[in-house]
């Protein structure tokens, strides 16, 4: 057990329940999440249903009070907007408090006054909840990237446009309909026009820029349409001619070296993105983020840009790092416990044959009458269930057989395989490969 960190938390809506339920749920994650304890919690009506279950004394509706607490060390915003949020950012930065926030329209807009604050007081201020979700992108833009000249950040950092879209170009289907029922399965807010006229990506490509190049730019200044003016014949005519069309938020520098000021390109746009392009895959509520840099070459980043689970996943990985650095500092020559990577329980590599999975299996077999049939009546005394079996070159040298099971254990599939390749009609196994 290490120095306990307490945490308070500005908002219990969705990401501040997905928070607090990692906070009291520690167990089979890192060991630093036990030393974490929820201490305040302000939340807008005591009345309101909650995602978790608190103890009433831990909830305000003063989130000075949390900011003042004298047991809270870190101070997590997940209330969004700018104000009250950056006054209370401000507040704890000053009361010698490190931040955590997934605000990304506060901190693309005082993203330099929080830092320079936050510098002033020796105190961190950490935002990778703020772009992407649960992707981690900032930490890797401040530090696994930072040995890299960074030529370009591009990607699908709205989750709401790209489910739209994806549909449209899916379905055929028209903006306003999928909009509509986008808003009624709870992916796009009841008024749309931040995620919809690409205002949210302009915030989050505004705070990338920021991290891969190094100077802040004028977030209001970025060149931002959305997709509400695209019409399904766009998307359909783009599809025909080898493209899928997203919202893309780009950041390009202009300059190669020894520029100052360092000239950049900033654009969020509808975009057509060629098929094989590693961003055209990217569908649904999906995120990535493309990161170009000398001497790395490209790197994406993927996964779930938005909801609960995801971005709580990134605010408690900056509580950790806030709580690692601080356990390595208040007891002399330990290290931070997240960069050591200490093993911290034993493990063991299962042999006992219980894993499932499909697999994929070919046979060099005679190709006479009836031997599909005892080749599929082996796997069904075994268990195995075939998804799809095959027979390809038959002549009369033989035939091969492909066969693709549904998932099942290893002990079934080896079972399975000493029957068939026992029976006179096969001649071998000539391939054994797992599928996905
Ligand atoms: N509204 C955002 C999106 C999620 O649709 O991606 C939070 O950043």
């Amino acid at each position: 057990m290490g120095t306990r960190i307490g945490v308070g938390l500005l908002g219990l809506g969705t990401v501040g329940g997905g928070v607090a339920s990692i906070l009291l749920n520690p167990q089979e994650r890192h060991p630093l999440v036990k030393d974490l304890e929820l201490v305040k919690v302000a939340v807008r009506d005591l009345k309101r249903p909650r995602p978790v279950a608190l103890p009433d004394a831990m909830l305000t509706t003063d989130p000075a009070a949390v900011v003042n607490d004298p047991a809270v060390d870190v101070l997590v915003e997940v209330i969004g907007g700018i104000e009250p949020a950056r006054s209370l950012i401000l507040q704890a930065i000053d009361a010698g408090k490190s931040v955590v926030t997934a605000n990304k329209a506060v901190i693309a807009r005082h993203g330099t006054e929080i830092a320079a604050a936050a510098k002033a007081a020796g105190v961190y201020v950490l935002i990778e909840a703020a772009v992407g979700g649960g992707i981690p992108i900032i930490e890797p833009l401040k530090q696994s990237l930072g040995a890299n000249r960074i030529d370009r950040v591009s990607g699908i950092i709205n989750g709401t446009t790209n489910y739209i879209l994806t549909r449209m170009a899916e379905e055929g289907a028209a903006y306003e309909a999928v909009l509509a029922d986008a808003q009624r399965l709870g992916y796009a807010e009841a008024d749309p026009a931040a995620d919809v006229d690409g205002l949210d990506a302009a915030d989050k490509i505004a705070i990338l820029s920021t991290l891969a190049f190094g100077g802040p730019i004028d977030r209001s200044a970025i060149p931002t349409t959305g997709i509400s003016a695209l019409q399904g014949s766009d998307v359909d005519y783009a599809r025909q001619l080898g493209y899928g069309v997203k919202l893309l938020a780009v950041a390009e520098r202009l300059g190669k070296e020894g520029h100052d000021p360092l000239p950049l390109s900033l654009r969020v746009q509808p975009t057509l993105v060629p098929k094989d392009h590693p961003l055209a895959g990217v569908n649904g509520v999906n995120n990535a983020i493309l990161v170009e840099g000398e001497p790395i070459g490209r790197v994406m980043f993927y996964g779930p840009g938005a909801g609960a689970g995801p971005t709580a996943s990134a605010v408690v990985a900056d509580i950790l790092n806030i709580a690692g650095i601080r356990q390595a500092s208040d007891s002399a020559g330990s290290v931070d416990p997240l960069l050591a990577a200490d093993s911290w329980r034993s493990c063991v590599l299962d042999e006992s044959g219980a894993i499932r999975q499909r697999h994929y299996v070919r046979f060099n077999t005679l190709d006479a009458p009836g031997v599909i049939g005892k080749v599929g009546g082996c796997f069904g005394e075994c268990g195995v269930s075939i998804q799809s079996i095959v027979q390809f070159n038959a002549s009369e040298a033989g035939a091969e057989i492909v066969v693709i099971t549904h998932e099942v254990t290893e002990r079934q599939v080896s079972d399975a395989l000493q029957a068939i390749t026992d029976l006179p009609e096969v001649s071998g196994l000539a391939a054994h490969l797992g599928c996905l």
